[in-house]
Parts: C-alpha cells; sequence; structure tokens
C-alpha cells in the first residue's frame, strides 16, 4: 500500500503532518497549517538502488587553505557586520520589519559595488521597475550601473544570470515572492521558498556569485516562512529598530565567514540610510542632563565600544503586582539585579512598578550592563541624578559582588573620547585600566557600597503610603535604603 504523503505543512515552522490540525504540534502556533504538495521531493526506489556511489578524494585537516574572497561592499558599516565583505558563492539573508529599510540598504549596497565596477544585480519581486527607480533617484544613485528586473521564476532568473559574467552580488527582494517551477505550491508557502532558496543557493555556490536574500519577518520577529531557510544560507542578518526612530541597527544572528557579536549602525534621512561611524555620540546625542534615573553604560558591541544611556523609572504601584516593562534589555536580568538589590542592599522594590528602556532602540545583551542599570534603578528610586560626566559598567553576581568584565580599558577609552570625566567599574577591573585613558575611577566591590553612594546623593520619591506628597525634598535618607545587614 502507498504510503500517505504528509502535506500539511506548517508556515511557521515546517514542520508537515498528515492531517489538517488547528495547532502545529512542533512549534506551538495557531492556524499555520497550509496544504502543500510534498510530492515529487522523494526518489523512486527503483533508481535509488541502481545509483552507486561515485568516489571522491578525502582531505586532512592541514593544508594550504585559501582565504575566503570577499569583496568589500563599500558601505563600512555593512562590512563590519559581514566580516569584511562578501565572500564568493555565500549566501545571505537579510531579515527585517517591513518598512524598516531592507530594500533601501541593498538599493545602495548593489548601487556601490556597480560603481565599483562589478556586475551587481538587483532582482525586485514586490516592486515594480519604476519604483525601485524612484527610490534610487531619492538615494543619487540613478546614474549607477545596477542590473534591474522585476521577476518572480527561479528558472528565469537562474538562466538570465547565468549569461555574460558572473555578477558579484544579486539581490532577491524578496525570497517569499520567489516561485520554482519544481514544486506545485503557491508562492510563499514553505515548500516555494525552500525550493526557491534552495535553487538559488545552488546557484551561488556553483558561480561564485553572492546572493542576498531578503526575507520577511513575522510579528514575534521571527523569519517568516521557514526556519529551515536560515540553517540553509551562510548568514542571517537582521535590520532592526523602532519605526519612530532614524535609528536602524544591523546585527548578524548566523555568519558562517565572520564574527555575530558586531553591530552595524544607520540613521534613515531623506536620502537613504547614513553610516553612523560613532554610534556612541549618536545613542547619547538626547540625553536628559540631571535627572534622575539615567546612567550611562560603557558597552562594548563586537569590537567596537558603544556608550549608551540606561533609563529606569521606579514609581510606587497601584497594583497587586507591581509592574516590570523592559525594553532593550533581558527582563530576567532586570529581575535579577532587582532581587540582588533587595536581597544585599536593602532596596524593597516590592511596593514599585519598574520600567526600564535602553536608549536610541539599541538592545543589549551584555551581562556588563548590570552595574549600570542598578545604578539607573537606585538612581530613579532615591530620586538622586548620578554624575552626569560618569559612565558605569561590571556584572553583578547573585551574591551581590561585583565582577569584572572584559575590555576595560577600550570601554574607559571611548569614555575619555566622548569627554566623561569618571568610571564606576568593579575593584578587581582596576589592573586592567592600565592605558591611563584620564578618568577618575571609582571601584565598588559590592553592589551595596553603589547604593549607599547614590542614596546619600539624593532624597526620596514619596511612597505609596505618602502617595499624596510630592515634595520630595521631605524624607531625607530613606529607610528603604538602611543595611539590613552587618
Ligand atoms: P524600504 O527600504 O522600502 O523598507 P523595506 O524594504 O524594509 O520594507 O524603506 C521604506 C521606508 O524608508 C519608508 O517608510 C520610507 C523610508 N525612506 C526614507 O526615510 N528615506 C529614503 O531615502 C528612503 C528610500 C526611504
Ligand atoms: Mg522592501
Amino acid at each position: 500500500m502507498a504510503k500517505a504523503t504528509l502535506s500539511f505543512v506548517c508556515q511557521n515552522c515546517g514542520a508537515a503532518f498528515n492531517r489538517w490540525q488547528g495547532k502545529c504540534e512542533s512549534c506551538g502556533e495557531w492556524n499555520t497549517l497550509v496544504e502543500e504538495d510534498a510530492g515529487g521531493t522523494s526518489i523512486p526506489a527503483s533508481i535509488r538502488s541502481k545509483r552507486r556511489g561515485r568516489l571522491f578524494k578525502l582531505e586532512s585537516l592541514t593544508g594550504a587553505s585559501v582565504d575566503a574572497p570577499r569583496t568589500a561592499s563599500g558601505m563600512s558599516e555593512l562590512d563590519r557586520v559581514t566580516g569584511g565583505g562578501f565572500v564568493r558563492g555565500s549566501v545571505l539573508l537579510v531579515g527585517g520589519d517591513p518598512g524598516i529599510g531592507k530594500s533601501t540598504l541593498l538599493t545602495q549596497a548593489t548601487s556601490l559595488m556597480a560603481r565599483a565596477g562589478h556586475r551587481a544585480v538587483y532582482i525586485s519581486g514586490e516592486e515594480a521597475v519604476a519604483q525601485v527607480r524612484l527610490r534610487a533617484e531619492r538615494l543619487g544613485l540613478a546614474d549607477a550601473p545596477v542590473q534591474l528586473a522585476a521577476e518572480t521564476s527561479v528558472e528565469d532568473i537562474i538562466a538570465t544570470l547565468s549569461e555574460g559574467a558572473v555578477p558579484r552580488l544579486i539581490v532577491i527582494d524578496s525570497i517569499q515572492t520567489m516561485w520554482t517551477d519544481t514544486v506545485e505550491s503557491a508562492p510563499g508557502t514553505v515548500t516555494q521558498v525552500r525550493a526557491s532558496a534552495q535553487a538559488l543557493i545552488r546557484f551561488a555556490k556553483k558561480s561564485g556569485a553572492t546572493i542576498i536574500l531578503v526575507g520577511h519577518v513575522t510579528k514575534d520577529g521571527q523569519i517568516a516562512g521557514p526556519r529551515v531557510v536560515e540553517h540553509m544560507v551562510d548568514a542571517v542578518l537582521s535590520f532592526e529598530g523602532e519605526g519612530s526612530q532614524q535609528f536602524r541597527i544591523l546585527r548578524a544572528a548566523k555568519n558562517r565567514f565572520g564574527p555575530t557579536d558586531e553591530i552595524g549602525v544607520f540613521e534613515m534621512t531623506g536620502l537613504g540610510l547614513r553610516e553612523v561611524l560613532n554610534p556612541s555620540e549618536l545613542f547619547l546625542s538626547e540625553r536628559d542632563l540631571g535627572s534622575p534615573g539615567t546612567a550611562v553604560f560603557a558597552g562594548l558591541e563586537g569590537t567596537r565600544p558603544v556608550l549608551v544611556e540606561l533609563q529606569a523609572l521606579v514609581v510606587p504601584t497601584t497594583l497587586g503586582t507591581p509592574r516590570r516593562a523592559v525594553v532593550g534589555w533581558d527582563s530576567s536580568r532586570l529581575s535579577m539585579v532587582l532581587a540582588v538589590l533587595e536581597a544585599h542592599c536593602g532596596v524593597k522594590l516590592s511596593g514599585y512598578d519598574v520600567y526600564f528602556n535602553v536608549a536610541g532602540g539599541l538592545r543589549i545583551n551584555e551581562p556588563a550592563a548590570d552595574l549600570a542599570a542598578a545604578a539607573a534603578l537606585v538612581s530613579s528610586l532615591a530620586n538622586a541624578p548620578l554624575p552626569t560626566d560618569a559612565v558605569y559598567f561590571g556584572e553583578i553576581s547573585l551574591s551581590g559582588a561585583v565582577r569584572p568584565v572584559a575590555q576595560t580599558a577600550a570601554r574607559l577609552k571611548e569614555a575619555a573620547k566622548l569627554g566623561f570625566g569618571r568610571a564606576v567599574l568593579p575593584e578587581s577591573a582596576r589592573g586592567d585600566a592600565s592605558g591611563d585613558a584620564g578618568l577618575v575611577l571609582g571601584t565598588v566591590a559590592g553592589l551595596s557600597s553603589l547604593v549607599a553612594d547614590i542614596a546619600a546623593r539624593g532624597t526620596a520619591r514619596p511612597s505609596r503610603d505618602t502617595g499624596k506628597d510630592t515634595s520630595a525634598e521631605k524624607n531625607a535618607t530613606p529607610a528603604r535604603f538602611r543595611r539590613d545587614h552587618g
């Protein structure tokens, strides 16, 4: 008896089922199963059994290694993220929210490549040629010798690009609009996206062209369609940013030929994306000097130090369970810092809502931000502005100790370059601060000493029971900061 073909495919994760159901058992998403023709993907047994394997040569790990040949794009922020340029024969997936600027970024990249004398092709499956031209005109790039087409058939695209010189860069905008004859599903379905991506990847490897696939993103930030495409490509880049702000950050989620911790920072202007070579200046450009609840964190994004303002607002709660809202940082990290403040520093936060934000739309992953976050939180609670010329960094352990972090010297140098006068850092990091950056160093061994310092500077906000009392000055050093040990 013939085996039933699995023909209901989850559009979120790519799992296949042999009957329709409301919820995908694999990823838990609802209403994502779509009937697809999965036929044609298996090879008949009669052919399978006849084919004998071809012999190939096995190599050793040592040997003449060739460096992956790269071509710089001409946009240094893009090259920073890719690891120094486009590697021949590699395929990149660029994801991001609609309207974030993916097409703009890639129009600029193709134009610069074309101007540098490389064959650069832009295939748009979403916009008509006239629309792409209009954008290029707006960007002042209309004169770049880019080869442009509005096409969606993968076979036609590969046939056309196989003619003439091998293109150095091919942009496919977007992979969800592509379709191939080899499978019967509708464009945009998992099967189509996977088959189209496979065909394009094969073409890239064979010809040595670099292909950039644009991918749509679902509302929770995943690249739409099959996660499998992420596994198939050499690099996955995501283009992020708050729609209301003009900063855009390009980040590598996966990169076979480079680092994944570098970020590229851009600013969306009326004339397209402008590269931001010194992101610290951008993230600190609109600081609210002298207000409580803000601390400058001397962070590190890849190899580049980046200073960014952390903002905290701690207010008496009106709810049974206090709110904790975080933008740009890990919420479990915030909970941890709050717990350490409560357990080791006598800071009682259970009656307060806590709001936490990283300025400029940056997302921080480093544990080194703990100390700056704690400083901002305590500053807001104590209504005590922190010194405006200070930067903070250090990891907080669950015991309340402040632990050293990597690259102390680089962080201090960046702070000095931007005019900061002092740094608050882990005591054990003093030795690493060798390259005398000219900053006054304030070291802390434990979080409680930082809390005591900040509390001594300020006056407390009215607490919940004295909610109507708005003259914060009335309460001197609050009981909340009394150490409950020692
Ligand atoms: P686009 O590149 O089309 O986004 P995506 O391909 O990611 O969907 O960019 C669309 C937005 O960018 C649009 O809202 C207008 C804005 N934009 C500018 O602000 N300046 C420009 O020069 C261009 C071309 C676009
Ligand atoms: Mg687009």
